[in-house]
């Protein structure tokens, strides 16, 4: 898409040094009419393109804001969070399993293609960053989040903002509060200032500093008000505290509810259609209820920030030939088998289950799960790859001389004859888009937006009956249970009394529960939705020829009692400090495999030498040596808690992934995050390091002890002092 007109001379400016984007903006913004001006503020589709949504998401960009006569191109949005939903492209594995792999320069790698593959589709706007904290794993959208951790998501969602901000405009969603999805319309988040600053917005923060162009507003309400008009957030908190100086969109069609007042508030853009301020804002403008200088403000922040992009993104145009490219599939290989999390894997005999030992002859496959293309929901962040490796065929193809049979698993006497006949069983069960994912049309969704007649009475009850019976069958919506599905658990059952030898491959978004048969099985692992290359990723990992290179980024507790409470019919909810490991931690619950956790091939050995922190930050130098016997990798991870208190809950600092040769030994510097020892004050808006006896630790997942814990501030009065 190259620049022309007005536009195309504003933007050559600002690359050349002559104007800053202020400047350019205020100089396009000068040209235009007002009618040209309030169109930046919403969708240029027609209302009548509602139903068709769906189709054309697909599709093309939807375009807000373009104007044609001074050559300017609008905002040309596209999901998503697990590839570029437009046409057929690379199919990334999910969110969540990105989170695992704790690795923030592999995420930034798959940013890069992201934005690569979202400009070769003619859109300048990703809206791919999704940085809500999972408070619970039954929210339907988990996949497209970076787990429970304001830290692993805040560094995350900043590399794939850095990533895809390269070649095309980042919008990093759902702002804010957005962890549950039947209810997403309507419900109300309950939440207190330290809860909210110091737990849910933290990694927004870090996602804008990392230079987001934009922000989508969330559908939900918090404290009483949807976040579109939600001003205390929009603008005292993103642009007045935290000096955000991009665009926010609403979420989609449902995500405005008051065409003038979101504008007052610091929402920009209705997206995507010309539904609600099409009508509204001439008339508020012309009435004075609308001031002029709200309008302005709100184009000049839309336009220096696309004229401000359109200057510094990489100056070549990809073609169509990067799009699922040899190297952009290697790399969704590569991401796949760096997520891929080992929980389980006893020996059995003389070794290990895991690798396949090289002379297996005879594996037997099992599972409806096992040769399905299982990408992810069937939400907006659904992508369509040219084609996809299921876990048989990767497996297939790593093991040619193998005799590897397939059995779907509704039999259970063919499962059974199945199992007993072969060497090694593999059983792969989980999820679907059925079980979970977005959901497009429940709740209180108001469908007055439709138009007049829809606002009540027999219309508006059958349309919102039809959505909700449509949604039943089309989307997943919240889980119902974190178990696996009955027909699942008694598979693992038969099939590990039929053969010792059996590993369990579970696929999906977030925590599943493995209390009931997990003392089955001796190997087990979690595969996530892997992507269009996650078949091959996985047989590459149960060969040995990558390692399991994830690490949960949530923890999996032992019962769904220890976890928040979540009703996903709820219309008012409370979010509080308490929530994942630390509510574990804190309640004196041991998890099931806490938060960081995964095996490798290889073992490792970390220790603490030194580290210094701040209130802006820090650092640790840790030891860390592989004392296995084959290369492979680790993660660091360093956590502090807060001694004095009687159960202490760990808190992520810091981390970094590290692969070594076996027997290597090398020291990392760790970078710290101190914000999680950190507290707000509401009234002056300062950050001070909290009371109590704060220690730290480097480990391989979150500590269950502290002893050998070091002061993290030996000297509370001397916070900045080094160690
Ligand atoms: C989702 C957003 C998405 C938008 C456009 C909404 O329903 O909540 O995440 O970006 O649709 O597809």
């Amino acid at each position: 898409m190259c620049e022309s007109g007005a536009y195309g001379d504003a933007v050559r400016a600002v690359r050349v040094g002559e104007l800053n984007a202020d400047e350019a903006a205020a100089r396009l913004i000068d040209r235009m009419t007002v009618a040209e001006i309030l169109g930046l503020l919403d969708g240029d589709s027609p209302r009548r393109l509602l139903a068709l949504i769906p189709l054309l998401h697909g599709r093309r960009p939807f375009v807000a804001g373009a104007v044609s006569r001074l050559g300017i191109p609008g905002i040309r949005f596209s999901d998503g969070a697990r590839g570029v939903v437009i046409g057929s492209c690379t199919a990334f594995p999910v969110t969540m399993a990105r989170a695992a792999t704790w690795d923030p320069l592999l995420e930034e790698r798959v940013g890069l293609a992201i934005g690569l593959e979202t400009r070769a589709r003619g859109a300048n706007y990703s809206a791919s960053v999704c940085v809500n904290l999972l408070r619970h794993p039954a929210w339907g959208r988990a996949q497209e989040c970076y787990g429970e951790d304001p830290v692993l998501t805040g560094r995350m969602g900043s590399a794939l903002t850095r990533g895809v901000r390269v070649n095309v405009m980042a919008c990093v969603k759902h702002f804010a509060l957005n962890s549950m999805e039947n209810e997403r319309f309507e419900v109300d988040v309950a939440v207190d200032e330290a809860a909210l600053h110091e737990v849910y917005l933290p990694h927004f923060k870090a996602v804008i500093d990392a230079g987001a162009d934009s922000v989508m507003s969330a559908y939900n309400r918090v404290r009483g008000e949807y976040m579109d008009i939600n001003r205390a957030l929009l603008t005292d908190v993103l642009r007045d505290e935290w000096g955000f100086r991009g665009f926010v969109t609403s979420d989609w069609v449902f995500g405005t509810h008051d065409p003038v007042t979101s504008l007052q508030a610091g929402m920009d853009v209705e997206m995507p259609l010309r539904l609600l301020r099409a009508r509204a804002l001439p008339l508020a403008l012309r009435d004075g209820v609308l001031g002029r200088a709200t309008v302005l403000q709100s184009a000049a922040q839309i336009l220096r920030t696309t004229v401000l992009h359109a200057a510094t993104r990489e100056s070549a145009e990809p073609g169509a030939a990067v799009i699922a490219s040899g190297s952009h599939r290697a790399l969704a290989r590569k991401v796949a088998q760096e997520s891929i999390v080992m929980l389980k894997n006893d020996t059995i005999g003389a070794a290990p289950l895991l690798p396949l030992p090289a002379e297996t002859r005879h594996i037997a496959m099992i599972g409806r799960l096992a040769d399905r293309a299982n990408l992810g929901d069937n939400g907006s962040s659904r992508v369509r790859p040219p084609s996809t490796v299921s876990p048989l065929k990767g497996l297939r193809e790593a093991l040619p001389g193998v005799r590897i049979t397939l059995t779907s698993g509704d039999n259970e006497r063919a499962a059974i004859k199945a199992a007993a006949t072969a060497e090694t069983v593999i059983v792969v069960v989980g999820l679907d888009q059925h079980d979970e994912g977005e959901s497009i049309v429940t709740g209180g969704v108001d469908v007055g937006v439709l138009g007049g007649v829809f606002a009540a009475g027999a219309l508006r009850a059958l349309v919102t009956g039809v959505a909700h019976l449509v949604s039943r069958f089309v989307r997943g919506g919240d889980r119902a249970s974190l178990e696996l599905r009955p027909s699942d658990v008694r598979l693992i059952t038969v099939v590990a009394a039929a053969n010792p030898r059996i590993i369990v491959v579970m696929v999906g978004g977030s925590a599943i529960l493995t209390e009931s048969w997990r003392n089955r099985v001796p190997a087990l692992l979690v595969a996530w939705y892997g992507g269009m290359e996650g078949g091959r990723a996985l047989a590459d990992v149960l060969c040995g020829s990558a390692e399991p290179g994830g690490r949960l980024p949530f923890l999996l507790p032992t019962d769904a009692s220890h976890l928040p409470p979540f009703d996903r019919s709820a219309k008012s909810v409370v979010y509080d400090d308490s929530w994942g490991q630390r509510r574990l931690d804190s309640e004196g619950h041991p998890p099931a495999f806490p938060f960081g956790f995964g095996l490798g091939y290889t073992t490792f050995e970390h220790r603490l030498l030194s580290h210094s922190i701040s209130s802006s930050g820090g650092s640790a130098a840790v030891r860390v040596t592989n004392t296995g016997s084959r290369e492979g990798s680790t993660v660091i991870q360093v956590y502090a808690a807060d001694l004095s208190l009687r159960r202490p809950t760990s808190q992520l600092l810091g981390f970094q992934k590290v692969r070594l040769q076996a027997g290597e030994e090398t020291s990392v510097r760790v970078t710290l995050d101190a914000g999680p020892t950190m507290q707000r004050d509401p009234v002056t808006r300062r950050w001070t390091p909290r009371a109590g006896h704060w220690a730290v630790l480097a480990a391989q997942q979150s500590p269950a002890s502290w002893e050998g814990a070091r002061p993290l501030r030996p000297d509370s009065d001397a916070f900045d002092s080094h160690v």
